[in-house]
């Protein structure tokens, strides 16, 4: 039996891994997360009710299981205290589940002001971040300038470092983006106030990861974003500032390699892409316009409007490739019911050169021009199906031409938002 899953995105993030997370979480012992913070928002639908988890690992509403926050992840704490209240109206008992390491770096006010600074200044060249600080965190916790949650018992250790931190930023703040700093007293008593509320849950991650596994538990590794959005494998510099794939887990939980036995890959039947950067596959039509319609594509961390695009096969294989994925979970099969025939971008041309997978150079993603395959729609509805053999014939061969185009087999569909509308062909602890 399988112990340890990795539920990775292998496009620009939105896939609906947080749903997949939660299906899975019932049969696990532990979620964790391991890199991102609260940029991602993870969609769950249980019996109609709807919740968006930005933080908090998707197994938070499956009772029997523990939750913890690696060292990879940066940390908002008033995102993390908001969360937290809002599960708790919902008679969730997060506190007694939840663990978070204290190698965390926190997201500081200053993060996020500075990301906002950053991202006005570029004008038509910004990234398009969430605006969540996560990027000036991660460069601060890189710097050695970061204040961590382990800081946060420590009154005296963190006015220190708070101080030394925000001389820094206020400088860049004030004097580069000209605009006013922070208040360090503030900055400094809101910090102490909202650790506060957090100290008791700060533990070893790495350490319970390695009792759990030793005792034989199931463990679930949740990542957040997708490839495409990874800091050096994606199409940088519209990329986060985390490593999204696979080595992430290692270094953002505190696990060794064999610590994963599967990887589960989710990709959306089509595309999709959230802030600026390439998008080779971007429909500009009706039907792109159908695809977000129907796949009610709005950003949920930022309500932004998603851009949509036939499936990018060329993409989703070297995704297959960088994560080793053991089988792809295929979501929003449903978004395509009624389109009458599908496209898949099966190679990219760069000049004379036809490309299997993305070129490295992020400057070359601007000229590729893509080569589609067409299949004929199934034109009926897919929505709810939770038997592999009730799908329509096209829907079948549709997932199986995702199979052979990218080298990995489809082990769950996703026939619509709710934990129930799901096929599971191959359970991966199987
Ligand atoms: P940041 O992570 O806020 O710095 O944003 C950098 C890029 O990653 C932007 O294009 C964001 O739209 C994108 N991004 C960050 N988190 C997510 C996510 O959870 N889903 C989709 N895109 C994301």
């Amino acid at each position: 039996m399988t112990k340890s899953i990795v539920v990775l995105g292998t496009q620009w993030g939105d896939e609906g891994k947080g749903k997949i997370v939660d299906l899975l979480s019932k049969d696990v012992d532990a979620v964790v997360r391991f890199q991102g913070g609260h940029n991602a928002g993870h969609t769950l639908v249980i019996d109609g009710k709807k919740t968006v988890l930005h933080l908090i690992p998707s197994g938070i509403l499956n009772e029997g299981a523990q939750c913890l926050i690696g060292n990879g992840l940066v940390v908002s704490l008033e995102a993390l205290k908001k969360e937290t209240e809002s599960l708790e109206a919902w008679g969730v008992d997060v506190r007694s589940r939840l663990m978070i390491s204290p190698a965390c770096p926190i997201i500081m006010p200053y993060h996020e002001k500075l990301d906002h600074a950053r991202e006005k200044a570029k004008g038509a060249k910004a990234i398009g971040t969430t605006g969540r600080g996560i990027g000036p965190a991660y460069e601060d916790k890189v710097s050695r300038r970061g204040i961590r949650m382990s800081d946060l018992n420590n009154h005296e250790l963190l006015a220190e470092k708070l101080e030394e931190s925000m001389d820094y930023h206020n400088f860049v703040l004030e004097k580069y983006f000209n605009m006013p700093g922070l208040a360090y007293d503030r900055v400094l008593d809101d910090a102490l106030q909202l650790g506060a509320c957090f100290a008791d849950l700060v533990g070893d991650v790495s350490g319970e990861l390695h009792r759990l596994r030793t005792e034989g538990k199931r463990i679930l590794y949740e990542g957040a974003q997708g490839t495409l959005l990874d800091i050096d494998h994606g199409t940088y510099p519209f990329v986060t500032s985390s490593n999204t794939t696979i080595g992430a887990v290692c270094t953002g939980a505190g696990v060794g390699p064999d610590a994963i036995d599967y990887v589960l890959g989710i990709t959306k039947a089509y595309t999709t892409r959230v802030g600026s950067g390439p998008f080779p596959t971007e429909l500009f039509d009706d039907i792109g316009a159908g695809l977000a319609e129907r796949g009610a594509e709005f950003g949920a961390t930022t309500g932004r409007p998603r851009r949509c695009g036939w499936l990018d096969a060329v993409a989703l294989r070297r995704a297959a490739h960088t994560n080793g994925v053991s089988g792809f979970c295929v979501t929003k099969m449903d978004v395509l019911d009624e389109v009458e025939t599908i496209k898949v971008g099966v190679a990219y041309r760069l000049g004379d050169e036809v490309l299997d997978v993305p070129p490295q150079n992020p400057e070359a993603w601007d000229d590729l021009e893509v080569e589609y395959e067409s299949f004929p729609g199934w034109q009926q509805s897919t929505r709810g199906i939770t038997r592999f053999e009730d799908l329509p014939a096209n829907a079948k061969s549709y997932l199986a031409t995702i199979e052979a185009l990218c080298g990995a087999p489809v082990h769950i569909v996703s026939t619509g938002p709710d934990r129930k509308e799901s096929i599971i062909i191959q359970h991966p602890s199987d």
